[in-house]
Order: C-alpha cells, then sequence, then structure tokens
C-alpha cells in the first residue's frame, strides 16, 4: 500500500521546473503570486501542512511556530541562510529544519568578487558614461579606479564562501586574510593560502577590502559597527554579500558620503528590501538587489535539495541538510 503523500506548502513563487519538481512527489500547494505570504496566509499555512517551504522573506518566529498544528514536522527552507527562522522554537515543537547549502556558494563568491572589482574599477561610473552617450574616446586621466592585484582583501566568515572567495581573490593575485570564531585546519589555511587574525579589529585595520561572507546571528547584528567601520583604511572598501544586519548601514553611509570610506559593494540591505535612502549609487557605491546567488543554476539546485530533505524525511531518516539549533 502506497504512503499518503506529505503536504506540502510553498510560500513564495518558485522557478517553474523545481515546481514541477516538488508536484512530482508531493501534494504540493504552490504560490501564483511572487509577493511574499501575509501573515494570515502564513498561519493558515502552518496549520494546514505537514512541510513548509519557506524563502528568506518569510519571518518564522516563535509566535507563528507556536501557532503551527501537530502536523507541521520540517520547515525546508529554500535557501541556505536561516536567520529568519527561530531553529531552536521549531527544534522545541518537535519541528525539524534544513536548508540548502553548498548550491549557491560558488555564485554568492562570483558575486563578491563581482563587486570588488565593480567598486575598484569604478564599472558603474564607466557605464554610466556610456549610457550617457558622453564618452569622448580614451583619457590618460578619466575614470581611475584601484588595482586589486597585489591588495589585501579581508574575509569575515571563513566558511564555504568564505574559502570560496579566498580562493577567487587568490586567483587575482589579492593577499588573502581572515578572521572566524574558527581557525582553518592547517592544511586548508595553508591550500588557501589565507593568514589568519584572531583579532578582528587588528585586521580590519590593516585591510584594503574587507568582504563579509559570515551568517547572521543574534551575536552577528552590527559586526561592522560604527566603531569597527572608523578602523578602516580611508581608502579601504567594504563588500557584503551576506545579510544587511551584519553591518550599521546608516554609519557606513555617513563615512562614504564624508569620505572617511573609499567604497562599498552591497548586495545585501539592513531594512532587507531596501537601501538607505542616503546611500546613492556611483562608482564606488555599488548596490544590488540581493542577487548573489541568482543563477538559474543556482536556483534549481536550491529545488532539487528542498526535494531531497523533504524526501528524505518521509523516509524516516534526517533530512541531509538538516540546521541543528547549536550550528545557529
Ligand atoms: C540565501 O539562500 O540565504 C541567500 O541569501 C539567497 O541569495
Amino acid at each position: 500500500m502506497s504512503r499518503p503523500r506529505l503536504k506540502v506548502i510553498v510560500t513564495r513563487r518558485l522557478p517553474k521546473p523545481v515546481e514541477k519538481r516538488l508536484a512530482e512527489f508531493f501534494d504540493v500547494t504552490l504560490r501564483d503570486s511572487d509577493e511574499p505570504m501575509t501573515r494570515t496566509e502564513l498561519v493558515e499555512a502552518v496549520q494546514t501542512c505537514d512541510v513548509l517551504v519557506p524563502t528568506l522573506n518569510d519571518r518564522i518566529n516563535s509566535g507563528l511556530i507556536g501557532q503551527a498544528a501537530e502536523r507541521l514536522k520540517l520547515i525546508a527552507n529554500y535557501g541556505a541562510g536561516i536567520d529568519h527562522i527561530d531553529v531552536h522554537t521549531a527544534r522545541q515543537n518537535g519541528i525539524l529544519v534544513s536548508n540548502t547549502p553548498d548550491v549557491l556558494t560558488d555564485d554568492t563568491a562570483d558575486m563578491t568578487m563581482a563587486l570588488i572589482l565593480a567598486v575598484t574599477r569604478r564599472l558603474p561610473d564607466g557605464l554610466a558614461k556610456m549610457q550617457s552617450g558622453d564618452w569622448q574616446g580614451w583619457s590618460p586621466t578619466d575614470l581611475l579606479g584601484r588595482r586589486i592585484t597585489g591588495r589585501r582583501l579581508g574575509i569575515i566568515g571563513m566558511g564555504r564562501i568564505g574559502q570560496a572567495v579566498a580562493t577567487r581573490a587568490r586567483a587575482f593575485s589579492m593577499q588573502i586574510h581572515y578572521h572566524d570564531r574558527q581557525r582553518l585546519r592547517p592544511v586548508v589555511e595553508e591550500g588557501i593560502g589565507a593568514n589568519y587574525w584572531e583579532d578582528l579589529d587588528d585586521m580590519i585595520a590593516g585591510m584594503d577590502v574587507i568582504s563579509i561572507n559570515c551568517p547572521y546571528t543574534t551575536e552577528s547584528y552590527h559586526l561592522m559597527n560604527a566603531r569597527r567601520l572608523r578602523l578602516m583604511k580611508p581608502d579601504a572598501v567594504i563588500v557584503n554579500t551576506s545579510r544587511g544586519e551584519l553591518i550599521d548601514e546608516g554609519a557606513l553611509t555617513r563615512m562614504i558620503s564624508r569620505g572617511a570610506i573609499a567604497g562599498a559593494g552591497l548586495d545585501v540591505f539592513e531594512h532587507r528590501s531596501a537601501a538607505n535612502p542616503d546611500l546613492k549609487p556611483r562608482g564606488s557605491v555599488v548596490l544590488m538587489p540581493h542577487m548573489g546567488s541568482a543563477t538559474v543554476e543556482g536556483r534549481l539546485e536550491m529545488g532539487e535539495r528542498v526535494v531531497l530533505n523533504i524526501k528524505t524525511f518521509h523516509d524516516g531518516h534526517r533530512p541531509p541538510d538538516q540546521v541543528i539549533p547549536s550550528m545557529v
């Protein structure tokens, strides 16, 4: 006798092939709209499904989890970051949480490099010149950026994405430095030629480029606060492809406008769907609408991970990408 299909609710429109895959295996309710669910819709969802597939736009906090029906047993996040899910409360309520790590590592690292290059080489200024039709031909003095070869890159958070950034930056002959709560094993450190700094402040003060690649947790909120931003060299730039909450965006905006920091490449913002209105995009300030993982391949692979996590769970095993509360 075949087992009943799991009732799965997806909170956001996903790429069509992913939706098709989910429908192959589960009794899935897909979302037509590309708008995130309202609170009321989320409450209804957690009361009527076995598995919820949310995205980073949904706040799965203790209040919501408290309203979930007994039948909700798995939150299979479509995405790697799980800062929007209260994993501890979920665990206390017997609900497992899984995510989709690995498959967006390379894409996010590529975006980090793209931002580093865009900011240091002033790509937006060049683009604007071409688009305005003002370009008069090559000039020895126009649009001069800064070389990245030989410059010191300080990576904050040397997990999968941090290491992928390091590998890429090495190919650009940058010097690799990093800070993390946990030092890499010597063999890994040597493999990527990275220099460890136990003291984050000391590292920040000596870098030409800072890249934020650590997850957002209650401890890492405003990790780059005004005091730490002030430690940066005035000609240094900062790049963030992780979560906006890691930088005090107001302080960063003020420092950029008075020239205390040379530039910023931001793919994420403190208030999620909008950048600080005073943070004006220009050559040395490159703002992207959270596109770090936005590739067709990445999105499809994220879908496959979600399917695998749910199927494995349905087969009575731990989802391969289960998030353990102690990891958060
Ligand atoms: C994630 O999955 O958490 C990423 O930030 C999406 O780009």
